[in-house]
């Protein structure tokens, strides 16, 4: 199987420590069938050999930008054009400042500003770095002009911080890249899914919240992408990776959350509530901290908006899939909410002591309007991609009954 077979990639490799794995990467892309060319910064080549490059993708590495004898091959604007897609794995903090003030020092900020063809960011530098208020703004202002960003990952670092700025792993950034072009079963389809708890504010340090992990819902993101859909993931507070390729919105409060789908909703195909959603939040938080002074404390708390019934309510409503985690009866449970609800299909598991919420297995009951399927306990990853098939499997069922 050659998923990138005769397709133009340009990868721009800039100077961090990295920078080593793009070699395993630019080894990855070609092995999938990519015509690949690389395009190094000055001080890329601090870190890489160019020969090793060279080697692998069978094509000479370009760095400078007045260079006659590449100039008289393929000119810079010729390359532009021939590059499909642009990849810039590791991105370090100064190509993005550079890529977000459009300038053309050099040659791979010159083809970034000369291509029509998308560009994929994967950076990679000091913890320190990536936080910094200007990074951060360059990245903002890069991704509102359409530039996608892949990770950057959090972990041990080279200078030996912990903390986000790892590079994507290369195979990572292959998925991303093998997704852009699939044509998976939900290409042009664009998915919204809730992942993640929320925190409902008692005072400004105290929340009321769950166990949820999230993980379920990051790997269905993770599952979605890989089928082709474009992937908006709104997450309360989780300490997980933005999966490769996924557009990811943080919030805090089942509100916050609330008004996140609200905005992304219209042209989705396909939400899916996976978060588990705070039912009730203090009537009103108060502004200074709670302070000991009776021996009880009354909480008045009030309902929270259902968010998934809500969206199930639209007059033009995507195909929705809910999520129930009960403790007993799962079953009888999950039919009763897949129709207060008025959902197309619902998922449910048994949660309780070490089921279902911060561990890495789960299983669920799939349920819809006739049917059902069990999906045995494993891997969130592997479990998330059957159930993405059984939701394709309905959601075209339900797609092709409508048009005729
Ligand atoms: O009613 P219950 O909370 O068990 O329903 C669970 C399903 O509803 C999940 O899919 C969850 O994401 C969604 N939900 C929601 N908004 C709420 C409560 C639950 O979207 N306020």
């Amino acid at each position: 199987m050659q998923p990138l077979r005769g397709r133009r990639l340009l990868l721009g490799i800039t100077g961090g420590i990295a920078a080593y794995k793009a070699a395993e990467l630019a080894r990855l892309l070609v092995k999938d069938g990519a015509e690949v060319q690389v395009v190094m910064t000055r001080a890329a080549e601090a870190f890489i050999g160019t020969m090793t490059l060279q080697a692998i993708t069978g094509r000479p590495v370009r760095e400078a930008l007045f260079d006659a004898q590449h100039e008289a091959a393929m000119g810079h604007i010729e390359l532009a054009r021939w590059a499909e897609l642009v990849i810039v794995a590791p991105a370090t903090a100064d190509f993005l400042a550079h890529a977000a003030a459009g300038m053309a020092h050099d040659l791979l900020s010159t083809l970034c500003l000369a291509t029509t063809a998308p560009l994929v960011v994967a950076p990679a530098m000091n913890q320190a770095m990536w936080r910094h208020a200007a990074t951060q703004a360059n990245v903002a202002l890069l991704q509102s002009r359409g530039v996608s960003l892949l990770g950057p990952d959090e972990g041990a670092q080279a200078c030996g911080d912990v903390g986000p700025g790892r590079m994507l792993e290369p195979v990572e950034i292959q998925r991303a890249v093998r997704a852009r072009f699939a044509d998976g079963r939900l290409s042009g389809r664009k998915v919204l899914l809730t992942a993640g708890p929320t925190r409902e504010a008692l005072d400004p340090v105290r929340f009321l919240g769950n166990r949820s992990s999230g993980k379920m819902g990051f790997a269905l993101a993770t599952a979605l992408v890989a089928e082709g859909a474009s992937v908006t993931l709104v997450a309360g507070p989780v300490s997980l990776p933005t999966p490769a390729g996924v557009e990811r919105i943080d919030v805090e409060s089942a509100l916050q959350m609330r008004e996140a789908v609200f905005t992304s909703v219209p042209g989705t195909a396909i939400f899916i509530a996976c978060a588990a959603v705070a039912d009730f939040r203090p009537a009103a938080a108060a502004e200074q901290k709670i302070k000991k002074t009776s021996e009880t404390l009354a909480l008045e708390l009030i309902r929270n908006p259902d968010i998934l019934s809500e969206v199930a309510a639209l007059p033009q409503r995507p195909f929705c899939v809910g999520f129930a985690a009960e403790t007993d009866d799962v079953e009888a449970y999950a039919q009763a909410k897949l129709r207060a609800k008025r959902l197309d299909m619902i998922a449910a598991n048994r949660v309780g002591a070490s089921r279902g919420f911060e561990v890495d297995d789960n299983a669920l009951l799939v349920i819809w309007e006739g049917g059902q399927q069990s999906l045995p306990t494993q891997p969130k990853s592997r479990l998330a991609a059957q159930l993405v098939n059984l939701i394709v499997d309905r959601f075209d069922a339900q797609t092709a009954a409508e048009n005729t």
